[in-house]
């Protein structure tokens, strides 16, 4: 059932429409507010796929009224109700956000195809909402770990963050991707067997599934998944910055969290892989070489728009 609102000060008006919409059959006339005040207040309270309004209805004028509910209302549809259906007065009510004007007296076809295509619409709208909240809310946390130089313990610092993720929350899902592609050792440091890498993965970037890049994921034993570097260095440039951020909007929606271990190597991918994260872990030692390798990093990223200084954080290891 569609649920229909009027805002219809004139009760012949009003009961000659409810008619209509009971042959029509699909309609339930849930309210009629015979004030613009008493509509918003009905709209607000049910929501209605479709509101009538009738263009004699006051005190607030009535494109007003219309522009603000449908504005305050998007997945509500509005219709206006005219006594002389002009041009003119079709454009100013599409114009205020309303999605048709019925003419009146009323046709039954008019009537018929202006309040089918107002349900269409709202259902369109409701339909879409529900699919970006649904993939709002199944959006993993991307934490990108980069090294200030070589051999600082970034790929230390970025296993034990999936590592003790997943003691915390041992039925989450997470993924170390080790996005180092030249030297990458994560499968050194957790003993992982080579399979298939990062740029099998990034071979087929352009047609990337779920699928693809599921297959090319090793289940550690811990309970984290590895896509780890490629054994042979040559395969490295396949890992290029537009396939990496494909490999992360993939792994988001398949992961709670996933870690990229981006190295301590100033490169494109590293770069990606800060600019794909939610968060920015930088790894560091304390010694003055380190330090001003990082400032430097991070003024290469500021420079290039990939990252402000302010949204990294840093980890003196
Ligand atoms: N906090 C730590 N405590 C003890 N050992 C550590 C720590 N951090 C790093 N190490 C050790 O230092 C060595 C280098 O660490 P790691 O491989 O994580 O560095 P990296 O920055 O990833 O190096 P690379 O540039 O080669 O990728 C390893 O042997 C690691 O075990
Ligand atoms: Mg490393």
């Amino acid at each position: 059932m569609t649920s229909v609102v009027f805002a219809i000060s004139d009760g012949n008006l009003a009961s000659d429409l409810t008619g209509i919409l009971r042959e029509l059959g699909d309609y339930e006339v849930r309210g009629q507010a015979t004030t613009t005040d008493q509509a918003r207040d009905l709209v607000a309270r049910v929501q209605p796929e479709v509101l009538f309004v009738h263009e004699e209805i006051g005190p607030q004028p009535l494109h007003q009224t219309v522009r603000d509910l449908s504005a305050g209302y998007p997945d509500t549809s509005v219709l206006v109700i005219s006594g002389a259906r002009t041009s003119g007065k079709v454009i100013k009510a599409l114009e205020a956000g309303a999605r048709g004007v019925v003419a009146h007296p009323f046709a039954y076809e008019d009537v018929s195809s202006n309040a089918s295509t107002a349900r269409q619409w709202s259902e369109a709208i409701r339909a879409t909402r529900k699919g970006i909240a649904r993939v709002v809310s199944q959006r993993g946390s991307v934490v990108t770990v980069a090294g200030s130089k070589g051999g600082v313990g970034t790929t230390t610092i970025a296993t034990h963050l999936a590592l003790d993720y997943l003691a915390e929350k041992p039925d989450g899902r997470v993924c170390l991707v080790d996005a180092d592609v030249e030297k990458g050792d994560v499968g050194a440091i957790l003993e992982a067997r080579q399979g298939v890498s990062i740029a099998d993965v990034a071979k087929v970037a352009d047609d990337m599934t779920a699928q693809t890049v599921n297959d090319a994921l090793i289940h550690h034993e811990t309970g984290i998944r590895l896509l780890l570097a490629p054994a042979d260095v040559r395969a490295a440039e396949y890992v290029t910055p537009v396939a990496l951020r494909a490999i992360v909007t993939v792994l988001r929606e398949e992961f709670d969290l996933v870690v990229l271990d981006a190295g301590g190597h100033v490169s494109p991918t590293q770069a990606a892989a800060v600019e794909a994260a939610d968060e920015v872990l930088i790894v560091t030692t304390a010694d003055v070489m380190a330090v001003r390798a990082m400032r430097l990093r991070i003024q290469a990223w500021e420079s290039l728009g990939v990252r402000h200084e302010a949204e990294c954080k840093v980890l003196v290891n």
